[in-house]
């Protein structure tokens, strides 16, 4: 029964949890599906959109998880998005594509998107980040899954980002991954921008 998870901060610096949220998010790296074996290098996932969030914005992390038991989700985010993407080019892309420079990959593969997006990180355009400058991630297992466990984690960010003055969040999304566009769409995101595979979804957080 999912009235049992209970959300509670990440802890940021325990190995075991972030090794566990890790799995967590390479098992919803195929658009929400699990991506296990699919990965020639399973931490690629985590390495992107997982450890920075971990790293750079360790009070804006949240895990879902039963009493004693390992995390069944997480919901990340950061308030300033393009204060962070400063960051991760000064300090956190060149570290990883240094540790996988001359390792091959095939052409068209999950490893391959991944590696080209180490390479070349995609950042916000200048006007979502302006009117809605904190963005999120939100993975759970699919026993956490359906039970309104993604809502209380969203809004536990969203009130977070709130009561920090932050006036709006954003998001992207494959459009492949119907489940969690559905879900956006249900809890109030509008649709920012799209292109042939993915919208970027926005929420107004305060009146400006
Ligand atoms: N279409 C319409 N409404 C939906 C849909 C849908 N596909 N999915 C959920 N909803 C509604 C629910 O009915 C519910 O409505 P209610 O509050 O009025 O009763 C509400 O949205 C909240 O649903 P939850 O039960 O909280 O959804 P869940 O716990 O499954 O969380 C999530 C959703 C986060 C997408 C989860 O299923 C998940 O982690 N999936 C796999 C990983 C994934 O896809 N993550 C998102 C990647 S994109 C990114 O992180 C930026």
């Amino acid at each position: 029964p999912t009235a049992e998870f209970g959300i509670r901060a990440a802890r940021t610096d325990d190995p075991a949890e972030t090794d566990r949220l890790y799995d967590i998010c390479l098992r919803t790296a195929a658009s929400g599906k699990d991506a296990t074996g699919s990965f020639e290098d399973p931490r690629l996932p985590g390495d992107i959109f997982l450890a920075p969030y971990l790293r750079y914005a360790p009070d804006l992390a949240w895990v879902l998880a039963r009493p004693d038991r390992p995390a069944s989700g997480y919901v990340l985010g950061v308030a300033d998005t393009a204060s962070f993407e400063r960051t991760l080019e000064r300090e956190w892309w060149p570290g990883l594509r240094a540790r996988r420079e001359g390792v091959p990959f095939r052409e068209g593969s999950r490893d391959a998107f991944a590696r080209k997006w180490i390479d070349r990180p995609p950042t916000a355009p200048a006007e979502v980040a302006a009117a809605y400058p904190a963005h999120l991630h939100i993975d759970l297992l699919p026993e956490a899954q359906g039970g309104g466990n993604g809502s209380r984690l969203i809004h536990t960010l969203l009130g977070a980002l709130r009561s920090r003055g932050v006036h709006g969040v954003h998001l992207g999304v494959g459009k492949a991954n119907a489940g969690a566009v559905g879900f956006y769409r249900h809890l109030g995101f509008e649709v920012l921008a799209e292109d042939p595979g993915s919208f970027t979804l926005g929420m107004k957080l305060l009146e400006r």
